[in-house]
Order: structure tokens, then sequence, then C-alpha cells
């Protein structure tokens, strides 16, 4: 007799049964392979394989110039990192803005070539048409509205948004709007928390935040930010969970010390 023992994926339906039963939804984001498989062995519900990559993997200033396949290479690792979270794959700047044709090709690309779940995209009313199409054509599709750091160069800075009342009607139109679209879940970043705790309730959809206070159905927060790898970035809404980056750090000074004393290898280290 062989014993059957089958992890139960996170799906789309999930996710929309845990906004219905008031259970959170944990995201965090994964760029590689090892971390993939550290973070869904510790039981995520979500992974993002965000276009932070571009700062946080890549090391450039702003998510802009990360390119499809590098975003598809970096959802390639994650996936063969991930056993039962639910994946999802930023769709990077410049791929999806101009027509909902070049949207379809971009997410057909991310499904075909990386095995992810679904994809997401910024920006509400602009981009409902191109929503439609990938949603039409079986793609999940998982929004994203407030801070768009794909549009850091309009806003000029990364403070928070929807804080005047012309912003805060633009978000509220906009989050029925994805989710008449047909997205299952939509990433609200950086907005007052007042704000996220309403249209969290006036739509079905699950509302996932990050700097946008507690009453969101889920939270995300970048690896890199909250395992302190990367110390730099402390705003208000980061709770940092290690410091990986004093870890590391003392681990490898070790190691130097040891080379240079000549301890390392020793005997039992050598063949
Ligand atoms: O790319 C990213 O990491 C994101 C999160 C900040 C939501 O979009």
């Amino acid at each position: 007799m062989s014993v059957h023992t089958e992890t139960k994926k996170v799906t789309t339906h999930t996710l929309q049964r845990m906004k219905a039963n008031g259970e959170k939804i944990s995201m965090l984001t994964a760029y590689d392979f090892s971390f993939a498989k550290i973070i869904d062995g510790a039981g995520i519900d979500v992974i993002l394989v965000g276009d932070s990559a571009s700062n946080v993997m890549a090391g450039h200033e702003t998510t802009l110039p990360i390119t499809l396949e590098q975003m598809i290479y970096h959802a390639q690792s994650v996936i063969r990192g991930t056993n039962r979270c639910f994946v999802v794959v930023d769709l990077p700047f410049g791929t999806y803005q101009s027509n909902s044709e070049v949207a379809l090709a971009s997410a057909i690309r991310i499904m075909k070539e990386t095995g992810g779940h679904s994809i997401k995209l910024e920006g509400g009313e602009e981009v409902i048409d191109s929503i439609k199409k990938i949603v039409g054509a079986g793609i999940p599709v998982m929004g994203h509205l407030g801070l768009t750091p794909q549009s850091i160069y309009k806003f000029g800075t990364y403070s928070v948004r929807a804080k005047e009342e012309a912003e805060a009607d633009k978000l509220r139109r906009d989050i029925k709007l994805l989710e008449e679209a047909g997205c299952f879940a939509v990433v609200l970043e950086k907005i007052p928390a007042i704000l996220a705790k309403e249209v969290t309730q006036s739509v079905q959809i699950p509302t996932i935040g990050i700097g946008a206070g507690g009453d969101c159905d889920g939270q995300v927060l970048v690896m890199h930010d909250m395992l302190g790898i990367n110390t730099e970035f402390k705003p208000r809404f980061l709770r940092q969970y290690a410091n990986i980056h004093q870890l590391a750090t003392d681990a490898v000074s070790a190691y130097i010390k040891d080379v240079k004393e000549k301890s390392f290898p020793n005997e039992q280290e050598s063949y």
C-alpha cells in the first residue's frame, strides 16, 4: 500500500475564502530558489516575485530598469523553490502600459516560461483594458494601488499617497474598477490606514497592505527589508524580524580571520 501525502496548495479561491473568514493573508517577496524554499517551507500564503528585484537584487535606484527577461529568470528560480504557496509575478515597467495586446503578450510569457500562478501590475483606470484582456485569457491578476513605484517620476517622492480627497476618491473608484475587471486581489501601498480600511470593506476581493495599516486582508513586505539584509531602508511601516546583515557580516569576518590565521581548513576539514 502506498501512502500518498498531498500538500494543500494555496489558490485564488483559498485567498478569497480567507478574506471571507477573516483569516489574514501573509505575503512576502522572494527572487531566488533558496529563499523561496525557506519562505514557502515556513508556511507563507503568497510569494510575490516583485519588481523590487530591481532594487534589492540588481542595486538599481528604482524598479524601472528591470526587464521582462530578468523577471522571468527570478520567477523561474522562485517556482523551483516552492511547493505550497501561491506565486505572483510582477509585470515590469514598460511591458503592459502601451496597450492591452502588449500586456497580454507579457503576461502570457510570464505564465508560460516561469510556471508562476498569476501576475501583478500597477494602476487603476489607466490599465483596466489590459487587466480585462489578461483576465479574459484565464490569467489571474493582482492589482496594485496607492504608491505605485513604477510611477515614481510622476510622484516625485515615495511618501504616503491618497492623503488628499481627490486622490483618495480616485483610489475608491479604481479599486471598484479592478474588482469589476476581475482582479482576484489588490495591493494597497503606503496609503492612510483609515482609507485602506474603508476600501477593504468596500470590495469582496482581498486587499494586501504595505504601509496601509492593520485592516487590510493581508500584509506584504519586501524580504530583504524584513530580514534586515538591507539595513538602509527603514520606513515607519517596516518591522524588521532579523538582522541578517549583521549575522552575515560577523560570519564573513570570522571566516576571513580563520583563513588569515591558517586555522581554516583544519585536519577534519581536509581530505
Ligand atoms: O515589487 C514589490 O516588491 C512590490 C511590493 C512592495 C508590494 O510590489
